[in-house]
């Protein structure tokens, strides 16, 4: 089986000027007057909603540090202090633009930045964080994509992942690389693997899920395969995957990290009105509007979020 590395890091630290076209859920409820805000049950920011979601599993007023690894605009962050003005804050991210996009929004806070490729990022210097919170990021990390016919052109040293696939699937038992076809979040599952073994106490995780299953109730109204294994997302200057989150659980679980694992409407609920409705059965939109609303719920139910707390020694 040949491999080759998807990374988006170039495109991250040389091309990556906006985040607008890339509409991350934390993004899209970010204005106030945002269409998908109006059609929850509570018109909160994204941040907002996370923290009454979290506070109820992770003891906030006991938490002295947290780390966001590729926090985008820095909006979630921005929420999470607002809340817990305590803990002491840090930002990684590879790209520069974002990393002062992020300066910008926390300057009034307790906040450190540094701009790293986190794969790169020295264990120990993670070791000491309470909570980590990595949101809708891992597809951007490096992907083995599995395609028979492609040369490795890329510039990346296919070598090292290999060493790293052996690695994981043996250590933890998982069946990487037996479905040829099957493209491999080996960034992802390295990222977990230094979190956890750095031992910080909660982390959180969400992504796109290849793994995610549309809901009974919903099937009327929005559908997607649940293939199980990682898809490709065409993005504007980078591609991206969608992250097979059984593999991350399992590894938690065996690095002693119970795990809660859900979509993302357990705590962005849908007010489902008729408004909602209208917008999902169109076959095509009459508006904007109808558009941002049909790609958001789609989000809902095609994000999944991982919440790993350590478990006693
Ligand atoms: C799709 S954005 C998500 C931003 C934000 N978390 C949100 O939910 O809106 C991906 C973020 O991860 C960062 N990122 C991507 N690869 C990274 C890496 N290898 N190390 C650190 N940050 C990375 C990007 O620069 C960006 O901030």
């Amino acid at each position: 089986m040949k491999y080759y590395i998807n990374s988006t890091a170039d495109y991250h630290q040389h091309d990556l000027n906006s985040l607008g076209w890339e509409l991350t859920v934390c993004n899209s409820l970010e204005p106030v007057n945002s269409p998908c805000r109006k059609i929850l049950t509570l018109p909160l920011s994204f941040g907002e909603h996370l923290y009454n979601f979290l506070k109820e599993i992770i003891p906030f007023n006991n938490l002295r540090s947290i780390l966001e690894i590729g926090g985008g605009m820095g909006c979630l962050m921005r929420d999470l202090l607002t809340f817990n003005p305590q803990m002491q804050a840090k930002m990684i991210d590879i790209s520069p633009y974002l990393l002062d996009k992020q300066k910008e929004t926390l300057k009034s806070f307790n906040a450190d930045f540094e701009l790293t490729d986190i794969l790169s990022a020295d264990p120990a210097s993670l070791s000491g964080f309470d909570l980590v919170i990595m949101n809708e990021n891992l597809g951007d990390l490096p992907t083995l994509v599995a395609e028979q016919a492609k040369e490795n052109d890329s510039e990346y040293d296919i070598v090292d992942y290999l060493v790293k696939l052996e690695h994981f699937k043996n250590k933890y038992d998982l069946s990487l690389g037996l479905n040829e076809n099957e493209h491999i979040n080996i960034g992802a599952i390295e990222i977990l693997e230094k979190l956890c073994l750095a031992g910080i106490k909660y982390i959180y995780l969400s992504e796109h899920s290849c793994e995610a299953v549309v809901p009974e109730h919903m099937k009327q109204y929005i559908s997607f395969r649940s293939s199980g294994s990682p898809e490709m997302i065409l993005l504007k200057g980078h591609k991206e995957f969608t992250i097979k989150f059984s593999y991350l659980q399992k590894i938690a679980e065996m690095l002693n990290y119970p795990a809660r694992r859900g979509p993302f409407t357990d705590f962005l609920h849908l007010n489902f009105n008729d408004k909602v409705k209208t917008a999902l059965r169109l076959t095509s939109p009459y508006n904007d509007e109808q558009e941002i609303i049909r790609q958001f719920v789609y989000d809902l139910y095609k994000y999944e979020y991982l919440i790993l707390i350590k478990g006693d020694e």
